[in-house]
């Protein structure tokens, strides 16, 4: 092993240390087995150092070339397969800073000067989720075109809107799923705030304190492409806000998700039978043959316990921390990772659902919205406009769709002479206001299911999403 480097037995710490760590607490200290997910960005942050050391004269530009040359070659024997870091490096940093100084000798062991793992592992792990939070919004995008486009095949279609799950009143199915395009919009322009607060940089402020090293935190954070630096440097290097802030903000993604996954779960029901689940997105049954199952959102929506869970564990993890760095921290890595890999896959298998894992039944759609009460308010209206006072209206609504029950009717069963006994107002035009596609189009306020106000949204979110082809 190359002296000089720590990690795993007495020669390689300090000179303080006269024994080795008893092998299973190597092993339960070493974060390598996870932590090897941030090696791009250990080579990238490490890059940086040392071409900034050699600029601000602490190294010579030519050990700097030579470190960077160090580093490029083990981000290519990464490549190849041919850089596997065990137990005994104990971590990335220790891990690539060994091979190092195996490649260039003395060199090598320049490179972690005014330098300590704890800002190198901050700026490794924000480099990482700065890049994972462009994924997302990517992934994110996409899902709001899928949502998008079933959402233009479908300008015409009703659905039942339920409010407590019981029918409430018709909607057009575009502006149901815009709904959900407005939700990831909101998870998209949150994201995005929290990655002003993820492009800070750390690098520079060493174990706790600064350094004494004649470095320039400036010159890295332009490099690494952070946005600023953290002003003190215990907050720099004890602050992990940020990767609670990511799992809040994809958990709040996973209740979105979720909240769809559930109505498709029951839409596919044969109670409902609102959609038919493609096979490219749908599983059978091992025991019976008639089976369907919507195991993309069961699964959706089970993997929310994960990320909910993340959330939970960072929080604790983080909470009467003293400042600053704390081996503790050790423990955000894997539930952040997990937290970014969960999200973004449900986001993608939601994507690939409504693009072309179901289909929305029409037919079924349409008698469903025909055979309900959820045209009572529409009477109501009615009245209103023939000049009855809304809450007398109401009541007396109400009575109708007692009578109607009690006589397996629907309000459209009614002939006028009946209707006319429960109001002298009412006249034949009443027919018409309570056919659904028209209780849809009235609705026309602000915000409103009306046709006309969701051509308006649609078009909105063309233009703000663009064609989608990009
Ligand atoms: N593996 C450590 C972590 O994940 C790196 C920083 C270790 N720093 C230290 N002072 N022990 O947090």
């Amino acid at each position: 092993m190359a002296g000089g480097v720590t990690g795993g037995s007495a020669e390689g710490w300090s000179n303080r240390f006269e024994e080795g760590l008893h092998p299973v607490i190597e092993r339960f200290n070493a974060s390598i087995s996870f932590d090897i997910t941030l090696l791009q960005e250990d080579l990238d942050g490490s890059i940086a150092h040392a071409r900034m050391l050699g600029e601000c004269g602490v190294i010579s530009l030519e050990e700097a070339t030579q470190l960077e040359g160090g580093l490029e070659k083990i981000r290519s024997e990464a490549a190849a397969g041919e850089f596997q870091p065990g137990i005994v490096d104990e971590d990335i940093h220790f891990a690539v800073e060994r091979r190092l100084i195996a490649l260039l000798g003395p060199v090598g062991k320049k490179l972690h000067t005014g330098r300590s793992r704890n800002d190198q592992v901050g700026t490794d792990l924000r480099l990482w989720l700065r890049r994972r939070l462009d994924d997302l919004d990517c992934e994110l995008e996409r899902f709001q075109h899928a949502l998008l486009a079933q959402a233009e095949s479908h300008r015409q279609t009703l659905i039942p809107g339920y409010t407590h799950l019981q029918r409430a009143q018709p909607l057009c199915l575009a502006h149901h799923l815009l709904a959900y395009v407005e939700m990831i919009q909101r998870d998209r322009d949150r994201l995005k705030d929290v990655r002003g607060r993820v492009n800070i940089s750390p690098l520079g402020s060493a174990a706790l304190a600064g350094t004494s090293v004649p470095i320039d935190r400036q010159n890295t954070a332009a490099a690494l492409g952070f946005e600023c630096i953290y002003a003190n440097s215990l907050d720099a290097v004890s602050d992990r806000d940020f990767a609670v802030e990511y799992t809040a903000a994809a958990s709040l993604v996973m209740v979105h998700l979720s909240r769809l996954a559930e109505e498709v779960i029951f839409w596919a029901s044969e109670e409902f039978a609102f959609v038919r689940l493609s096979d490219r997105c749908a599983t059978g049954s091992s025991l019976m043959p008639q089976k369907k199952n919507p195991d993309v959102p069961e699964l959706v929506r089970g993997k929310c316990g994960r990320v909910f869970g993340h959330l939970q564990g960072l929080l604790t993890m983080i909470k009467g921390l003293p400042l600053a760095y704390n081996k503790d921290f050790q423990e955000d890595k894997e539930a952040l990772f997990d937290a970014v890999r969960t999200t973004k896959d449900c986001v993608e298998a939601m994507s690939i659902l409504m693009e072309q894992g179901l289909e929305f039944c029409s037919e079924r759609l349409a008698a469903a919205v025909e055979s309900d009460f959820s045209n009572a308010t529409d009477v109501a209206d009615y009245l209103v406009a023939k000049g009855v006072p809304f809450r007398e209206a109401y009541q007396l609504v109400g009575a109708v769709v007692k009578r109607c029950l009690e006589e397996g009717i629907l309000l459209c069963d009614l002939s006028l002479e009946q209707w006319q006994e429960f109001h002298s107002a009412i006249a034949e035009d009443l027919h018409e206001a309570l056919a659904p596609k028209r209780v849809v189009a009235v609705r026309i306020s602000e915000g409103g299911t009306g046709f006309d106000r969701v051509e308006e949204q649609l078009r909105h979110w063309r233009s703000r999403l663009g064609s989608g082809l990009s």
